[in-house]
C-alpha cells in the first residue's frame, strides 16, 4: 500500500513540472466534487455498467465533461485491480490511448475520472443506440482501424514495461469528437515479467473476442490481444456482431462467416450493408484479411500489432504476401482454422470465465 502511494507522488511530482502541458497532468479528486459533477451518481448520468462497475457522464465547475467509473464494493481484489489500472493509465500516454483525469479513493469508494468521448464507444455505432444515424462512414473506419492499431501497438511495444490489454472490444474502443479512436480499459492488463512470452492468469475478456487458446487455457499474451483486434476489425468492415445468434441454439462466429466470402474476393457481402456500396474496397480488403490472419486460432500464424499497424496503413510488399496465404486459397471446408471456435461457442461448452492463477 504504502509502496503504490509512494510511486503515487512520484508520479504527481513529475508531472508538476509539465504544469504547461494540460494533457500531461492528472489529479486526486474528491469524492465531493465527483458526487456534485454527475448528480450524485443519478441513474440518469449513467453511461453503463462493465465488468468492473458503473460509468457516469459528468460536469466539473470548469465545465469540461467528465465519465467518471465507479468501480464495484470494496474488496481486496477490487483494490488491486483499482490500482493496477490507475497506474498503468497514469504512466501511459499516446493518441489513441484513452487519456486518465484522475482518481477518487474515499472511504469504500474508488472512482476513476476520464475526459468523456462525446461520440461514444464504437459498440455504440455498429450494434447501439447511435447504429441508425451511420455516423461512420467508410473513412472514420479505416481511421479507427489504424487509430486503435497504433494505440494497442504502443501498449505491447513501446510501453515500459509492456502491457497486455486482455479486453479489447467494441465497448473499449472510445470515440472522440473527431471520431478518433480512443482504447479504453487497462483494467485487466498486467505487467509483462521480464523473458516471459506470457503470463498465466485469470480468463477475463468478453465472448466473441477470446482467443481459444486464451479461454481454455488461460494463457494471455500480446497475441491474443491481436486475435480480439482481428474480430473487432471484422466487426468494424462489416458491421456484424462478433457471434450472431442465427437461432435459439445455433451461434456463428464472424470468422466462420468472413472467411469463405473472403476467398470468394466478395466483399460487396463483406462490407456493412449501411454503407451502400461508399468504401474503397483495397481498404476494405486489407481490413478483412488483416482481421481475420489476426483472428487465426493459430496464435503462431498472427502478426504482430506492428505488423498490423503496418498492413493496415497499406504495405504493398507485407500485404501481398498475406494475401498470397493458403487460408485464403482453396475450398472452405479445408483447413478454415476456425473449426475450433464453434465449439467454444456451443452453449454446453462455455470457456471457464475464472480460471484460477497459476502465477499470481
Ligand atoms: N470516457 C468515456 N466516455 C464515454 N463513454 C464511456 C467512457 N468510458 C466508458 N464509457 C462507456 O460506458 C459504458 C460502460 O463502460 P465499462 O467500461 O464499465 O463497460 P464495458 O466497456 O462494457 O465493459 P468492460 O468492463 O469489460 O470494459 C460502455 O458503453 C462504455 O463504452
Ligand atoms: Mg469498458
Amino acid at each position: 500500500m504504502m509502496d503504490f502511494f509512494s510511486k503515487f507522488c512520484c508520479v504527481k511530482g513529475s508531472d508538476r513540472k509539465n504544469q504547461g502541458k494540460k494533457d500531461s497532468t492528472w489529479r486526486i479528486f474528491s469524492l465531493k466534487e465527483l458526487q456534485l459533477a454527475t448528480n450524485n451518481f443519478n441513474y440518469d448520468n449513467k453511461l453503463g455498467e462493465g465488468g468492473f462497475g458503473s460509468v457516469y457522464w459528468g460536469q466539473l465547475w470548469d465545465g469540461s465533461q467528465i465519465a467518471v467509473k465507479r468501480l464495484k464494493s470494496w474488496s481486496n481484489k477490487a483494490e488491486v485491480e483499482f490500482s493496477v489500472e490507475v497506474e498503468i493509465l497514469a504512466r501511459v500516454r499516446h493518441k489513441n490511448l484513452l487519456t486518465l483525469r484522475g482518481y477518487c479513493a474515499e472511504g469504500q469508494e474508488r472512482l476513476i475520472v476520464y475526459d468523456y468521448m462525446t461520440n461514444l464507444s464504437l459498440l455504440s455505432h455498429l450494434h447501439g443506440q447511435h447504429s441508425a444515424e451511420c455516423h461512420l462512414d467508410w473513412p472514420r473506419r479505416m481511421n479507427i482501424a489504424v487509430g486503435a492499431a497504433e494505440g494497442i501497438a504502443y501498449l505491447h511495444h513501446y510501453a515500459t514495461p509492456h502491457i497486455i490489454h486482455r479486453d479489447i472490444k467494441a465497448s473499449n474502443v472510445l470515440l472522440d469528437s473527431d471520431f478518433k479512436a480512443q482504447v479504453a480499459d487497462f483494467g485487466f492488463a498486467k505487467f509483462i515479467p521480464d523473458g516471459a512470452t506470457h503470463v498465466t492468469t485469470r480468463v477475463k475478456g468478453t465472448l466473441g473476442y477470446l482467443a481459444p487458446e486464451y479461454a481454455m487455457l488461460g494463457k494471455a499474451s500480446e497475441s491474443c490481444d491481436v486475435y480480439s483486434f482481428g474480430i473487432l476489425l471484422l466487426e468494424l468492415a462489416s458491421g456484424k456482431k462478433p457471434i450472431e445468434k442465427l437461432s435459439s441454439t445455433i451461434k456463428r462466429p464472424i470468422t466462420d462467416w468472413a472467411l469463405p466470402l473472403a476467398r470468394e474476393r466478395n466483399f460487396g457481402e463483406l462490407a456493412d450493408q449501411r454503407l451502400n456500396g461508399n468504401y474503397v474496397e483495397e481498404e476494405l480488403k486489407r481490413v478483412i484479411f488483416v482481421g481475420l490472419v489476426c483472428a487465426d486460432n493459430r496464435p503462431e500464424k498472427r502478426p504482430t500489432m506492428l505488423e498490423v499497424v503496418e498492413l493496415l496503413k497499406g504495405d504493398k510488399a507485407k500485404f501481398a504476401a498475406l494475401e498470397d496465404d493458403e487460408m485464403f486459397k482453396g475450398s472452405v471446408a479445408a483447413d478454415s482454422g476456425t473449426e475450433d471456435s464453434s465449439e467454444i461457442m456451443s452453449e454446453d461448452k462455455e470457456p471457464k470465465q475464472e480460471i484460477e492463477d497459476v502465477k499470481p
